[in-house]
C-alpha cells in the first residue's frame, strides 16, 4: 500500500508509542502523506498495521476533516471561513479561487492539480484570512497575494 521508505517511517512511529493503537493519528497522517487521501482500503491497511478492528480506524478518519476521504488534487486549498477569517474577507478569497480555478468547495480541477475545501479555524487567526495548502499555511491573504501564490506553484 505504501513505499518501503514510508513503511519504515510508520514502523518507527508506532515504536514510539507504548501501545500500537495510540499511533492511529500519526499513522493515518503518514499514509495520507504518501497516498494523498485515505481510501477505505487505506484505512483497513492502517487497522491491520495497528491490530485494530477496521471500524475503529474508520471512526477516527471520518471524525477529522483533515483526513481526505476522497482523492484530492496535487494542491489542496483549504480556506478558513471561521469568524476571524470571515471578518477579514475569506469569502472574497474563496470566490477568487472559484473564479480562477472554476471549482467549488469539495471539487477538483479536471487536471487534478487543485482541490478546494472550506475548513474551520486553522489556528492562524493572527494571519487571517488564512488558507492551508497541503501542509503549508498562507496567511494575510488578499486576492492579489492569492493570485501571486498560485502563479508561483510548480
Ligand atoms: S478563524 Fe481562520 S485561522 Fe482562525
Amino acid at each position: 500500500m505504501v513505499s518501503e521508505e514510508q513503511l519504515t517511517k510508520i514502523r518507527d512511529t508506532i515504536a514510539r508509542f507504548p501501545q500500537k493503537r495510540s499511533a492511529v493519528l500519526p499513522v493515518l497522517h503518514l499514509v495520507q502523506e504518501e497516498l494523498g487521501w485515505l481510501s477505505p482500503q487505506a484505512q483497513d491497511y492502517v487497522a491491520e498495521l495497528l491490530g485494530l478492528p477496521p471500524i475503529k480506524v474508520h471512526e477516527v478518519a471520518s471524525f477529522y476533516t483533515l483526513f481526505n476521504k476522497k482523492p484530492v488534487g496535487r494542491y489542496h486549498l483549504q480556506v478558513c471561513t471561521n469568524i476571524a477569517c470571515m471578518l477579514r474577507n475569506s469569502g472574497e478569497i474563496l470566490q477568487a479561487i472559484q473564479k480562477k480555478l472554476g471549482i467549488k468547495p469539495g471539487e477538483t480541477t479536471a487536471d487534478q492539480r487543485f482541490s478546494v475545501s472550506t475548513v474551520e479555524c486553522l489556528a492562524a487567526c493572527g494571519g487571517a484570512p488564512a488558507m492551508q495548502v497541503n501542509s503549508d499555511y498562507v496567511e494575510n491573504l488578499s486576492t492579489e497575494r492569492l493570485t501571486a501564490y498560485l502563479a508561483e506553484l510548480p
